[in-house]
């Protein structure tokens, strides 16, 4: 079975996600993590965020895994490192383009088949797995979500500024 959590970021997706899966007893996917790892490819390669056809080259190159709450890219942990605030802003640019999109769905479906599955992202339901029996699409007001934004970053030791953080989110919202 799959159950689907959709939501802008900060909503507070994962830590349902991942709660919600505990409790059942399935499978955690954070599809978040994908978009993060290919941002912080492109930037260890030099590639702009911006440039379509070699950030989609970089994403089909990559040997990606997600598993028991971490992130590996070619084998490396890279769990921490795609939290930082210029993967953040990176990943939400590469997330916009259609190559990338294109190859991480369909890594999504693989990875999933038939496993019981709680998976979070802002496509899960209703583009991913319009399927999935079960769909959730949380959100929050923007102030809250960027109040949880900074939190996080707090607890890995950067401080942002909390206007700053509300302009980034309602930036990355139209995008
Ligand atoms: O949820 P997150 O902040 O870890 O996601 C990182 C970026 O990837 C964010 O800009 C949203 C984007 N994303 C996406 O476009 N589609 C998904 N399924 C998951 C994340």
């Amino acid at each position: 079975m799959i159950v689907t959590i959709d939501g802008p970021a900060g909503s507070g997706k994962s830590t349902a996600a991942r709660g919600l899966a505990k409790r059942l007893g399935f499978d955690f996917l954070d599809t978040g993590a994908m978009y993060r790892v290919v941002a912080l490819c492109c930037l260890e390669r030099g590639i702009a965020a911006t440039d379509e056809q070699a950030a989609s080259e970089a994403t089909r190159s990559i040997d990606m895994q997600v598993r028991d709450g971490c992130t590996f890219m070619n084998d490396h942990d890279v769990t921490a490192v795609i939290r930082s605030p210029e993967v953040t802003e990176s990943a939400s640019v590469v997330a916009g383009i259609a190559g990338v999109r294109d190859e991480l769905v369909n890594w999504q479906r693989r990875a999933v088949g038939a496993k019981n599955i709680v998976t979070e992202g802002r496509d899960q339901g209703t583009v991913v797995f319009p399927e999935a029996k079960c769909k959730f699409f949380l959100t929050a007001a923007p102030e809250e979500r960027a109040r949880r934004r900074q939190q996080d970053l707090e607890r890995t030791g950067v401080i942002v500024d909390f206007d700053e953080m509300l302009r980034l989110i309602h930036e990355r919202d139209e995008r």
